[in-house]
């Protein structure tokens, strides 16, 4: 087998703080069925979204070093905390093409916008960084962009409450500014928003789109992949595992939670210290 060919068939590492990332690696298991993935939660640390941007920083680097050592192609920081404060970083000290979740989910709101106003929310840590408001200026300087920090909503998803009053009630107070000046687009900038979509499409309205950056994130890999001539042209053979999963602690919460969310049963997570890289 030829050194590209051997390329090819390496997996892609997905890393995110936690569970969340899944709802990335889940589109690139529909967009990319033929890709193997490794899949790293630090859930021993999580979360990222009010912590620092050189603690964020530090901690990606080590899940990286780890990454590199399952011998994958390309890394895909499916954390929006974390690509805000740590792309830069990877980008330039890694020698592996990386791929994070707000570049491609600033071009996607900059297409759909028609009346340039558009809104963003996340963590505190995504939207402290200014990233997307950023991207979306460097590209479009007319562009208004309002963001907002909506803290409560990754402990309501991680507590099962998808569809619930409550999550209604924050909801409504978290989007009223947004709705008040009238944007036309929203990016669910924290990988938790996509689960509870349809509470945030209710409030915010059939006239609002809504961006989700891992469906773009996927469509951006796959280009990525083939620009690179890195895509892996076949499903692999009966016996490979498609997809491997470890965490940083918890590995049976995890799971759990990975099974609720990915049509792909999940068997187990393995535990490993995060500390060693
Ligand atoms: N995955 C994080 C993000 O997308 C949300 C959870 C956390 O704060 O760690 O920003």
């Amino acid at each position: 087998m030829g050194e590209q060919e051997q390329m090819r068939d390496r997996p892609i590492g997905v890393f995110d703080s936690g569970v969340g990332g899944l709802t990335v690696a889940r589109e690139i298991m529909r967009q990319l069925p033929n890709e193997r993935i490794v899949y790293f939660g630090d859930t021993a640390r999580v979360p990222y979204g009010s912590k620092s941007p050189e603690t964020i920083t530090r901690f990606s680097r080590q899940i990286a070093h780890f990454l590199q050592t399952q011998n994958v192609k390309a890394i895909v920081i499916a954390c929006n905390s974390a690509s805000s404060c740590a792309v830069e970083a990877l980008e330039q000290e890694m020698d592996l093409p990386i791929i994070d979740v707000v570049r491609p989910g600033a071009r996607a709101a900059i297409a759909a916008t028609r009346n340039n106003k558009i809104g963003v929310i996340a963590t505190e840590a995504t939207i402290g960084s200014g990233i997307y408001s950023r991207y979306i200026k460097e590209q479009d300087c007319d562009a208004m962009v309002l963001s907002k920090a909506c803290p409560l909503f990754v402990p309501l998803v991680e507590e099962g409450l998808w569809e619930d009053p409550v999550t209604d009630e924050i909801a409504g107070r978290y989007l009223a500014e947004l709705i008040d000046v009238g944007i036309d687009t929203l990016i669910l900038g924290c990988t938790h928003y996509p689960i509870i979509r349809s509470t945030i499409g209710r409030i915010m309205g059939d006239s609002v789109t809504l961006v989700n950056p891992a469906y773009e994130t996927a469509r951006e890999l796959k280009r990525l992949l083939q620009e690179k001539g890195l895509e892996s042209g076949h499903r692999p053979g009966l016996g490979t595992e498609l997809y491997r999963f470890f965490v940083s602690d918890a590995a049976d919460k995890f799971q759990k939670f990975a099974n609720s969310i990915l049509t792909y049963g999940i068997l187990s997570a393995k535990v490993i210290n995060i500390d060693e890289y």
